[in-house]
C-alpha cells in the first residue's frame, strides 16, 4: 500500500494503474476510521482494480464553533487498518497541500445544501460538495463510496455529480452498526459510558418509526411526534434535528400523497457529542 501526501504523486501514482486499464474506486474519508469506513473499502476492493482511500479532515466543512481542532486523528492506526483491507493507495494531504490559498472557487448544491442539517449547519454542505468536487478532478475514479449514514451528503453529492456531468458512479453503502444497533461513528469515542449506554435510542427509535409505518402511519408531522417523544424518553439525549421527509427529495410531503419511500433524519446531542441517524422506510 502507497502513503501519499501529494496531488502531483497522487496523480503518477493513479495515472500508472490507468496506463494498465485498471478501474478506479474511491473512498473518501476524514480519518480515525471504523467499520463503517472498511466497509465502503470492502465494497470498492470487490467492485474496481485499484483502491484510493483520502484521510483529510477538511476544514472548509467546519463552522469556527464546531469540532475541528478535537476531531479525532490517528494516521498510523488508519494506514494499517486500510493495509489490512487492502486498500492500494491512502492519499493524506495536509490542509496546505489541498488549499495552498483560500478558495475562491465554491461548490454549492444550492437548494440541497439549504435544508435540515444544512440550515443548522450553515456552509457546512459547501465545504462537503467543495472538497469532494476537488478530490474527485484529483483522483478521477470510476465508482466513489459513501454511507449512507450521511444521507443528506449521499444525495448531495449525487446530484452534484449528475448537476456537473461528472464521469463516476456514486454508490450508497447501508450505515454499518455497533452490536446493539448504534450506527458506527469516529464520534462515538467522545460519548462517555453513561451516554454510550443510552445512545441506543437513535437506532431503537428508527426501529420504533418503521413498526409506525407498517402500521400504516405515513403522515410526516405524527412520524416525527412520535420519534421526537420516544427519543427524549432518554434524559440524555437532546434532539437538534427529528425529520420524516420523501426519500428522494428530502422535502416534505402530502400524507394523502405520500412517496415510494420516506426518510427518518436525526441528530441528537449527548453532552457535547452530536451524532447522525437515518432510516429509510418504503411506504407501499
Ligand atoms: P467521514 O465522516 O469520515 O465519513 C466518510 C464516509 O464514511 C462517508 O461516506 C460516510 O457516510 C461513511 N460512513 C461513516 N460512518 C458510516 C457507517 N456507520 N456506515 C456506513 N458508512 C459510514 O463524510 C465525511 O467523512 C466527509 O464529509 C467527506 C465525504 C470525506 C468530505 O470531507
Amino acid at each position: 500500500m502507497q502513503v501519499i501526501d501529494t496531488i502531483a504523486g497522487l496523480r503518477a501514482a493513479i495515472a500508472a494503474h490507468r496506463r494498465a486499464g485498471r478501474t478506479v474506486g474511491f473512498v473518501p474519508t476524514m480519518g480515525y476510521l471504523h467499520q463503517g469506513h472498511t466497509t465502503l473499502v470492502d465494497r470498492a476492493r470487490a467492485e474496481t482494480d485499484v483502491v484510493v482511500t483520502s484521510i483529510f479532515v477538511n476544514p472548509l466543512q467546519f463552522a469556527p464553533t464546531e469540532d475541528l481542532a478535537r476531531y479525532p486523528r490517528d494516521l498510523p492506526r488508519d494506514c494499517a487498518l486500510l493495509e489490512a483491507h487492502r486498500c492500494d493507495i491512502v492519499f493524506a494531504p495536509a490542509v496546505e497541500e489541498m488549499y495552498p490559498r483560500p478558495m475562491e472557487t465554491i461548490v454549492d448544491v444550492t437548494a440541497l445544501s439549504g435544508l435540515l442539517e444544512g440550515e443548522r449547519r450553515p456552509g457546512h454542505f459547501r465545504g462537503v460538495a467543495t472538497v469532494v468536487a476537488k478530490l474527485f478532478a484529483i483522483v478521477q475514479p470510476d465508482r466513489a463510496y459513501f454511507g449512507e449514514k450521511d444521507y443528506q451528503q449521499l444525495l448531495l453529492i449525487r446530484r452534484m455529480v449528475a448537476d456537473l456531468s461528472m464521469p463516476i458512479a456514486i454508490v450508497g453503502v447501508p450505515t454499518v452498526r455497533e452490536d446493539d444497533g448504534l450506527a458506527c461513528s469516529s464520534r462515538n469515542v467522545f460519548l462517555g459510558p453513561a451516554e454510550r449506554a443510552v445512545a441506543v435510542v437513535l437506532s431503537r427509535s428508527l426501529a420504533d418509526a418503521e413498526a409506525a409505518v407498517a402500521d400504516g402511519v405515513v403522515d410526516g408531522r405524527a412520524l416525527e411526534r412520535r420519534v421526537r417523544a420516544f427519543v427524549e424518553a432518554e434524559p440524555l439525549a437532546a434532539p437538534d434535528l427529528i425529520a420524516v421527509r420523501d426519500a428522494d427529495t428530502l422535502l416534505a410531503y402530502d400524507a394523502a400523497e405520500p412517496p415510494r419511500a420516506v426518510v427518518v433524519l436525526l441528530a441528537v446531542r449527548f453532552g457535547r457529542t452530536r451524532l447522525l441517524d437515518q432510516r429509510v422506510i418504503p411506504v407501499r
